[in-house]
Order: C-alpha cells, then structure tokens, then sequence
C-alpha cells in the first residue's frame, strides 16, 4: 500500500512516499480502506520529535480516518465489509498510522459514518471532536447558562468546542485572529476577542462586566492558564488540552478545578459526535483538502498558524 512514512525525526522533508505492505487483519480488528484522514498537531509533534510518546521509527503518522471496511478479524461483531466507519486511533505497537491506504484497528473504537457526511468531513472530526467533548463535559461539566472562554476559537478543537458548548446552552467568548472572526462568530461565539491587538482580559471584562468566567477552555498553551485567571470567577474551572508550563501560584489560591485533559480514546466518544451530527448541532470546519502526498504541506500548513478547522487529507476519491 501506499503511505507517508516519517524515517528520522525532523522536518516535514521527512515525510516520505513508500510503498509499505498492508497490515493484516488481526482477532477483534478490522482493516480499513482510507478514504480521507486528517492532520492534527500531535502529527507535527509527534513528527519534529516523537521520542516523549514513545515513538520508534519509521512510523506513519495519523490519527484520524474516515473509510470503508475491507476485512474483518476473527471475533468482530459490530462491522461487515463495506461499512463506512470513521474514528480516531494512537499509533500502535506496528507504529501505522491513518497517513496509509490502509489502517488497521480495534472495532470498538470505529462507528458508523453518517451518510450526510462525506469521507472528508468525516476525518475531520474524530480526534478534535472527541477531544473537545471530553474536556467540556465528561471533565469540565459545563452546563446551561455557564459562561466560557474558549481559546483559539478558528483551530480545529476550538471551531468544535463553540458548536458544543453552544448547544449546551452556555454564553460563549472565544479568541481568534481578526481574519477568522466571521467563522467564530458562524460558529456561535457571542463575543469575539482578537487576541493578537486587544488585551484578552480587558476585552473579557468589557462583555462580561463585573461577573466573571465559570470556565476557561485553553488550546492555545504558554501562559493562557496563568492570564486567565484574574477574570475566572473562585471556584471556576480551567479546562487545558495544551498546558506547558506551571503558573498554578493563583489557581490554587482561587480554588480553582484545573483540568489537564489528554484525550482517552473511546467509542462513548465517537458516538456523542455522531449524536450532535444527527441533531444537527455539530457541522465541520473544513480548511483545506490536499492529497496525501502532500502531507508535508499540510503540516507547515498547521504549523504556520491562521486555520480555519481542519486540513485533511484526501487518500482515495469517492
Ligand atoms: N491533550 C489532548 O488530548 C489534545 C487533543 C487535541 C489537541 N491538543 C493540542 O491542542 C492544541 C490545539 O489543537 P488544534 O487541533 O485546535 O490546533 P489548530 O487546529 O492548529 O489550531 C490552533 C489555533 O490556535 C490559535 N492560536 C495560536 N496562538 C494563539 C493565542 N495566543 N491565543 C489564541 N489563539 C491562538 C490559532 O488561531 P488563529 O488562526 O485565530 O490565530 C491556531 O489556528 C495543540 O497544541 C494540540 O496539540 C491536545
């Protein structure tokens, strides 16, 4: 099969085209044709220097997949070749990733892909998706009529999280570039802070006045944790899928629940996703399709900063 394949940790020159033997099926799993999969930043983390994860090389790449099952192990119930599934999935012990013609995976962690999507649309959700469910609710508990802040409201968790928390009825601020406010604001964020001219807290405040955050999504990093703090009510919670450093001198004077959420990868997951898509709740952030070939761009792309949701990868047409 075809597929990326990164040789020596690096930059995304190292991503290279190789025709690799198709994994094979194995009890409890299914193999999976590719039809689109998408870049998340993980990749390029994992890519510049994967040794933190325990990454061995080579490796491919990819956590995300939307496709058709081709084969199925022995002792696989749920799925028959020819569903069209998608899921998110770490790199396993045979280091294949979703930048691949082929994928192989444990059934329980695929579900139906809905009809109303295509391949595309479909991987661009899992990883991102799922992550932002899990930290807004099953570990944030946000619930009707709280008030977020949403960090980097353009990228591919944040365009998610906004839906979400919209439709659970909480008052969302996000932040984004300026080019990106229109999208923000589609998305349902009912303030807008360009974070790269306006003082972030001072611009919170003057939405909010003297009330303060019940919740702080940050997906940015650095030292969102520690300038957030001051317009977190006591008690708040900080939800952080990207925290870096420890500034928690003030949080834990302020009681506040600090969240540091890494996504554990599940089923449960995958269908609250396809619940909201259903409802109509939930609807993609697509940026940009490049072929798989041209995956080193989609990473420079992403690293660069500015997206508008997710850059995917098209493997197969349709
Ligand atoms: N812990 C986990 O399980 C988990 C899961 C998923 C992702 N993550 C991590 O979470 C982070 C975000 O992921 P993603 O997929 O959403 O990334 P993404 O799609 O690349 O989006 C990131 C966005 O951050 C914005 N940004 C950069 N600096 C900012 C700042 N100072 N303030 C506000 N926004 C800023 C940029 O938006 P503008 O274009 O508007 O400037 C950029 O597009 C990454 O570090 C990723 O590795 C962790």
């Amino acid at each position: 099969m075809k597929a990326i394949v990164l040789e020596a940790f690096g930059g995304p020159e190292n991503l290279v085209y190789r025709l690799n033997s198709k994994p094979r099926v194995e009890p409890g799993m299914i193999l999976v044709k590719v039809m689109a999969a998408s870049v998340n930043p993980l990749d390029y983390k994992l890519r510049r220097d994967g040794a933190w994860a325990g990454i061995e090389l080579p490796v491919i790449l990819g956590s995300d997949v939307s496709g058709i099952v081709e084969e199925v192990g022995p002792g696989c119930t749920r799925f028959g070749k020819g569903d069209e599934v998608f899921y998110t999935a770490a790199i396993d012990k045979h280091r294949m990733g979703t930048y691949a013609e082929y994928h192989l995976v444990h059934e329980s962690l695929a579900v139906t892909k809905p009809s109303s999507l295509s391949f595309i649309e479909a991987a661009s959700l899992p990883l991102a998706g799922c992550t932002a469910w899990q930290a807004l609710f099953d570990r944030g508990r946000l619930h009707l009529g709280e008030t977020i802040l949403i960090h980097a409201g353009a990228g591919g968790v944040g365009s998610l999280a906004i839906q979400m928390a919209k439709a659970a009825g909480a008052r969302v601020l996000a932040t984004c570039r300026k080019a990106n406010r229109d999208l923000v604001s589609n998305l349902g964020a009912d303030a807008v802070i360009d974070y790269r001219v306006e003082d972030v807290t001072r611009a919170v405040r003057s939405v909010i006045g003297s009330e303060a955050l019940d919740v702080v999504f940050d997906t940015v990093g650095g030292t969102t944790i520690a300038n957030s703090l001051s317009i977190l009510k006591p008690g708040g919670r900080i939800l952080s899928i990207a925290a870096s450093d420890s500034v928690l001198g003030t949080a834990y004077r302020k009681n506040i629940d600090l969240h540091l959420i890494y996504l554990c990868r599940s089923r449960q997951l995958m269908e609250h996703l396809t619940t909201l898509l259903a409802n109509g709740t939930l609807h993609p952030v697509i940026d940009s399709v490049l072929p798989l070939d041209r995956v080193g761009e989609a990473h420079k792309r992403l690293e660069a900063g500015g997206v508008r949701g997710k850059v995917v990868l098209e493997v197969a047409k349709s």
